[in-house]
């Protein structure tokens, strides 16, 4: 049999850490759920792992490589110093380490962070995109004619919903200004507005490096959100359980789909995630309209592993079960990702 890979869990924290920390209080919480989740299967496998937790240090990270020697890093760093843009930058760390990783490597996550970059890539390969213009921070505010209403307003980078809720939906210049500025202000970050796509919100769960397998496709059901307002992933959509009870919020597996989309949407997903440059694991954001056409929304490399969530559900699904898919995830994992 062959020997179980080393593997060093690293990921961040929200303040300064040291060497040898002991989590297991923080891992009882749900926001640690992805790596209790993560510790949990590696001791199912009985490989033997370590973890290390980073906040603005780096050498913290050089330190336990020397020591525990891992065979590969289970990455699950997504902010340095509090921000998410260096995410990518932990990457290409790790790239440089020459350790295999797991995930996606520091030009996908380059790629698909960009809102605006990801959307000029797949539309010049014709995939369906909104159009959309950027609006930088401490630039003039301005609507191009082609944009038009209804036009929905989001940091041109952030995640999970951050800057995203009812507001973000707007229909005259007005609300257009008021929203771009809101953003501008409160968060210091350039702004991406996009047309408005009406339809299904559909996840699609994709793993591998070259061979892509597409997982059972998910879907975020409104329930209960009135027929004329916009049903939108806001932060209470996602993250607050009495509002997504309010509303009839759920994730669920996909219900059925219009003749012939079910293989078009596993065509299009595995052309986005090579065009993007992804590896390892990712989820795709995508809406489908009315007419059946299928829009590109965001794409999200190594989106959230905690088993509850979609990415873990699909896999489920599939017939991997929680351990299988984290060994498969590190079976992924790639020095030159
Ligand atoms: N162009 C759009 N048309 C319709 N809905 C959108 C559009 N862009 C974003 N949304 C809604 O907002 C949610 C969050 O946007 P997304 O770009 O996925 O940001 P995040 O990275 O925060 O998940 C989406 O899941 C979707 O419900
Ligand atoms: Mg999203």
């Amino acid at each position: 049999m062959k020997k179980a890979p080393r593997v060093l869990i690293a990921f961040d924290t929200t303040g300064p850490s040291a060497p040898d920390q002991d989590f297991s209080e923080e891992f009882k919480t749900k926001d640690w759920q992805t790596e209790a989740n993560v510790v949990n299967a590696l001791k199912q496998l009985e490989y033997p792992y370590d973890l290390v937790g980073i906040y603005d240090d780096i050498e913290l990270l050089i330190q336990k490589i020397k020591l525990f020697k891992p065979d590969i890093i289970f990455n699950l760093v997504e902010h340095f110093k509090g921000s998410a843009q260096h995410e990518r930058d932990i990457t290409a760390f790790l790239k440089l380490q020459g350790i295999p990783f797991t995930g996606c490597g520091p030009t996908g996550i380059t790629l698909c962070k960009d809102k605006g970059l990801s959307k000029q890539i797949l539309g010049y390969h014709r995939i369906r995109v909104p159009q959309f213009v950027i609006l930088p921070y401490k630039k003039r505010i301005h609507r191009p004619k082609r944009l038009k209403f209804p036009v929905f307003i989001k940091p041109l980078s952030e995640e999970a919903s951050c800057g995203i809720s009812q507001s973000s939906f707007v229909e005259n210049d007005v609300q257009f200004r008021e929203r771009v500025e809101f953003i501008h202000n409160n968060l210091q970050v350039d702004v991406i507005a996009e047309e408005y796509i009406e339809g299904r919100e559909l996840y699609v769960s994709i793993i591998g490096n070259k061979r892509l397998q597409v997982l059972p496709i998910r879907e975020l059901k409104f329930l209960q959100v009135p027929e004329d307002e916009p049903k939108i992933a806001t932060y209470k959509a996602k993250w607050d359980d009495e509002y997504r009870k309010k509303w009839g919020i759920r994730n669920q597996f996909a219900g059925s789909l219009p003749n012939g989309s079910a293989k078009k949407i596993e065509k299009v997903s595995k052309k986005i995630y090579q065009l993007l440059s992804i590896r390892g694991y990712a989820r795709l954001d995508l809406r489908l309209n009315s007419q059946g056409e299928l829009y590109f929304i965001e794409a999200n490399p190594n989106p959230m592993l905690a088993a509850e969530e979609d990415f873990a559900q699909s896999a489920e699904k599939a017939g991997l079960d929680y351990p299988a898919l984290i060994q498969k995830i590190i079976s992924l994992a790639d020095p030159l990702a």
